[in-house]
């Protein structure tokens, strides 16, 4: 077990839904702490950056239109394996496959509006925190 800390996306479904809360009451029950939160309105270039992996994809378009048409919340989490266990509360990208009790099959509409970003690696953790925090704004939870 270690500690990590990885990139989590309240999409603008959830804050549209004003379920910003509900779902950070999963991420914390789950023992994963908030070291920093910012809300705010992505741009069209902002969004294509974040999601560049994907833009040979057919939902590309239609994933940058969903994430800039209203604001996020943008968070880093921290915590014993933080990936895997962020991405295990999330459930599937699909809400129709996503387990029971999960953020997605709890709050989710649909593939497409899914409610929650979860980085993939521990890799891509740290390339998404920093695209979004500055070292200074990360804030270590010592209790
Ligand atoms: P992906 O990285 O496959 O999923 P996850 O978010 O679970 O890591 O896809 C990124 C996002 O792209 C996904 O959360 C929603 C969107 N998406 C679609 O809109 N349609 C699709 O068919 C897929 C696979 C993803």
């Amino acid at each position: 077990m270690s500690v990590e800390r990885t990139l989590s996306i309240l999409k603008p479904d959830v804050v549209a839904n004003n379920a910003i809360g509900g779902v950070i009451s999963y991420i914390e029950k789950a023992g994963l702490k908030i070291v920093a939160a910012r809300m705010q309105h992505l741009t069209q270039r902002e969004a294509e950056g974040f999601y560049a992996v994907h833009k040979e994809r057919p939902f590309f378009g239609d994933l940058v239109k969903f994430m800039t048409s209203g604001p996020v919340v943008v968070m880093a989490l921290e915590g014993e394996n933080a990936v895997a266990r962020y991405r295990e509360i999330m459930g599937a990208t699909d809400p129709k496959k996503a387990a029971p009790g999960t953020i997605r099959a709890d709050f989710a509409s649909s593939i497409d509006e899914n409610a929650c970003h979860g980085s993939d690696s521990l890799e891509n953790a740290a390339i998404e925190i920093a695209y979004f925090f500055r070292a200074t704004e990360l804030c270590p939870r010592t209790r």
